[in-house]
């Protein structure tokens, strides 16, 4: 058990955790019987979890099993895990047990990500040792789609079709005009590769939800640029159901309010939206290096700071369809290797799998709604 008496006094203060009182995550554990926060939420919509293979293989799956409802693969379904070794030769064996075992188990399944700037393997982008062509990128990325979305067909029910394609104001990275990151794809086919991925993807799984997913969401500048997109592509008739927001936050950023602002703003487009990274680190900067344990006071903050975006996410349900963190627990957080090894500790279930002052800042909300 890592939450100290300290620790845990110090949260049911901040948040007058009254039902709480008294240690019931201690009593919870000691009677095997810790509560489902999946299944509390459920009222609002499906809670879930960033997983991999490995945890569904050694020993966690009763645990995801209890606790969510829905998942997505952490890295098991994106491009260089599916197709690494050439095009048309996929290796779906890992992702396969994961889907199967989500929906024994009665899980929803997301599927993250079919083109990302990051995690796709080499060979998309050269033949014959040269650049291809666009004809040749659109060939290839048509057929990768076909191909995955077609695989987990009526298995998969909402796709991250497009990750990350716009950047505006971020050191180091390389955008056009209009604000659209200069990946490979955008590169070598153009602006249009978004709208073309949409379109393999609706083809390919016609009842699949297809999300455009990204993460600073209420970035203004972005609200425009996706919401401009968003526009175009329903004018077009090209398929789009949904705007991901990633929502990696750190204890500062973003403000609540304005993330609910963005949420109200992409509601007019008419498009559901998922909340499908969640994360909230201890360092008041994302990528900041300062926290270097958790703190009963940093953790009381940190529940604080979850309660407050799920009282929004709860308010804004008619929009917000469902909400997934990106991982079941801190020892296996991205934020302990990006943007370098480091502490943090951004999760609701601790290093040793305990809930931490956030899970049952959570559970009580979702009692009380
Ligand atoms: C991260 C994974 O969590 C890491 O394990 C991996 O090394 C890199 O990718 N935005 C996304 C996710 O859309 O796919 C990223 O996941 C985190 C940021």
């Amino acid at each position: 058990m890592n939450l100290t008496r300290r620790e845990f006094a110090a949260a049911s203060a901040t948040l007058a955790l009254t039902a709480c009182a008294g240690g019931p995550s201690r009593r919870a554990e000691a009677d095997g019987k810790l509560p489902s926060l999946g299944r509390a939420l459920a009222p609002y919509f499906p809670f879930g979890a960033a997983i991999t293979p490995g945890q569904v293989a050694f020993g966690s799956a009763d645990f995801i099993k209890a606790q969510f409802s829905v998942v997505v693969a952490e890295n098991a379904m994106k491009p260089e895990a599916l197709a690494a070794r050439g095009e048309g030769q996929y290796s779906f064996t890992q992702a396969d047990e994961l889907v199967n075992f989500a929906r024994a188990s009665g899980l929803k399944v997301r599927g993250h990500t079919l083109v990302w700037h990051q995690q796709t393997p080499a060979w998309f982008f050269v033949e014959n040792g040269a650049p291809v062509t666009r004809a040749t990128l659109i060939t290839r990325m048509e057929r990768y789609i076909t191909d995955v979305v077609g695989h987990f067909k009526g298995r998969v029910y909402a796709w991250d079709v497009v990750n990350e394609a716009y950047s505006f104001g971020e050191a180091r990275t390389r955008t056009d005009s209009e604000g659209m990151r200069l990946s490979p794809f955008r590169e070598i086919i153009g602006e249009d590769y978004i709208e073309i991925a949409f379109r393999a993807a609706a083809r390919a799984d016609p009842d699949a939800l297809l999300f455009y997913n990204d993460y600073e969401t209420q970035n203004p500048r972005k609200i425009a640029a996706i919401s401009e997109m968003v526009t175009r592509f329903k004018a077009a008739g090209v398929k789009i159901d949904g705007i991901g927001h990633q929502a990696h936050c750190s204890m500062l950023h973003p403000s609540v309010n304005s993330f609910e602002r963005a949420v109200e703003q992409y509601a007019m487009l008419g498009i559901t939206q998922h909340v499908t990274e969640l994360d909230i680190a201890l360092n008041d900067d994302i990528s900041a290096n300062r926290v270097s344990e958790a703190s009963p006071a940093l953790l009381a903050r940190q529940a604080q700071r979850y309660a407050d975006f799920f009282k929004v996410f709860i308010k804004q349900r008619r929009h917000i369809t469902a909400v997934l963190v990106w991982g079941i627990d801190d020892a296996g957080s991205w934020l302990r290797h990006w943007p370098n090894e480091r502490f943090e500790a951004p999760l609701l279930f601790d290093e040793k799998r305990q809930p931490k002052p956030a899970f049952w800042a959570l559970m009580k909300l979702a009692e009380t709604g």
